[in-house]
């Protein structure tokens, strides 16, 4: 089956611009606006750079050097810094990641707290769903929207050399939990590795399909601790296609695919779909919205970005919400068109994607 094509050029500005903004995106009012006319209005805050996996394509085994506490946003200054976002600057979805979030204390109240803003941002989670049998009805109750769950094999043998823990049965069982708590539609994430779990693509499609989740392939981005990613190993959209169109009758899914990051199909006649994130080999740079929240307070505006803008340190040094807001406005101004990993001169982001959020 052809793969779709749907690029915009990566600088391409979007076709409507916000009516709340002004034109250049000058700071001190409206929007997260950049110089390539994209509007962010969806925020990702990463509430730990801490994990209870180790998967191979993000952490060592031995773990990473976790930022210290002092350093750690308190629950009071997360809050603080989403509802500047959302009364300030157009913040409309908030998606709380890590590290693995559900490690996190405060979380639901966190997520209690985001969910009381007006307007009412959408408010999701991205976890590896340990823990979550436990927690999701607490999350429901506070108000989440929706869960994305990590997940790259069925085979608990694998699962075990993958993410260097013997936890399988605790993400299943969490998935379960979120289903049964309405946290949904519950979304799959997976990532393949070549010669590792890429023979996990069926099953695992047909497991969502059978328990009513939305699977969506990622394709792995260099993003790893270790710095060991390479283009040619890269499992690509085209691949994992090929794998499911095999087993499956996929159907192009007509609906808008605005600025989410997934192509979709629809598999045989289920009324279920399969998605496919082509973060690498057909970037949607063009049409994000994304703005990033570090654990520690900084503001990034790409997942690539090399730069990144402290409002920890404007926040512990007094400023009110109109100054951190034109910091946050500032901070967005200069994200570039495009992450550019097939540039030459691309060089990976110093922080692993643990420390930044997905
Ligand atoms: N490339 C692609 N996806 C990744 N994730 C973590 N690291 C990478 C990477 N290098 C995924 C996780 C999780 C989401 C936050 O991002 O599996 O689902
Ligand atoms: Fe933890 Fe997610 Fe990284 Fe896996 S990908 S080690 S679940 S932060």
């Amino acid at each position: 089956m052809p793969f779709r094509h749907y690029i915009r050029a990566v600088t391409t500005p979007s076709p409507l611009p916000d009516p709340r903004v002004r034109p250049q995106g000058t700071p001190g009012v409206g929007g997260l606006v950049d110089r390539h006319g994209r509007t962010a209005t969806d925020l990702r805050v990463s509430l730990t750079d801490r994990c209870n996996l180790r998967c191979s394509y993000c952490m060592p085994p031995e773990g990473l050097q976790w930022l210290p506490k002092v350093e750690q946003l308190t629950d009071d200054e997360v809050v603080r810094l989403v509802r500047i976002g959302v009364e300030h600057l157009g913040i409309r979805e908030v998606r709380f990641t890590g590290g693995e979030p559900l490690l996190r204390p405060g979380l639901p109240g966190i997520v209690a707290a985001a969910t009381a803003l007006r307007p009412r941002p959408e408010v999701s989670l991205t976890t590896n769903a340990i823990g979550l049998s436990r927690m999701a009805p607490a999350l429901a109750e506070a108000g989440l929207d929706r869960i994305n769950v990590s997940l790259d094999t069925l085979d608990r043998q694998r699962f075990k050399e993958l993410t260097h823990r013997d936890r399988l049965p605790d993400v299943l069982a969490g998935l379960q939990a979120a289903k049964d708590a309405g946290l949904t539609p519950v979304k799959v994430n997976a990532v393949l590795l070549r010669g590792i779990n890429e023979d996990d693509a069926v099953p695992l499609l047909e497991y969502c399909l059978e328990h009513g989740y939305e699977l969506r392939f990622i394709e792995q981005m260099p993003l790893d601790a270790h710095h060991a990613w390479t283009r040619g190993e890269m499992v690509t959209a085209e691949d994992i296609l090929a794998r499911l169109t095999a087993a499956h009758t996929l159907t192009p899914d007509v609906e808008e695919r605005g600025a989410a990051p997934a192509e979709r199909w629809l598999v045989d006649d289920s009324g279920l779909t399969v998605g496919v994130i082509a973060s690498v080999t057909r970037s949607f740079c063009g049409a994000c919205d994304r703005t990033r929240l570090t654990a520690d307070g900084q503001i990034r505006n790409c997942l690539f970005a090399r730069e990144e803008s402290d409002l920890r340190s404007a926040l512990r040094g007094g400023a009110d919400d109109a100054e951190i807001a034109d910091r946050w406005r500032i901070a967005t101004l200069s994200k570039l068109p495009g992450h550019g990993i097939d540039d030459p001169s691309f060089l990976q982001p110093s922080r692993p994607m643990s420390a930044i959020g997905g």
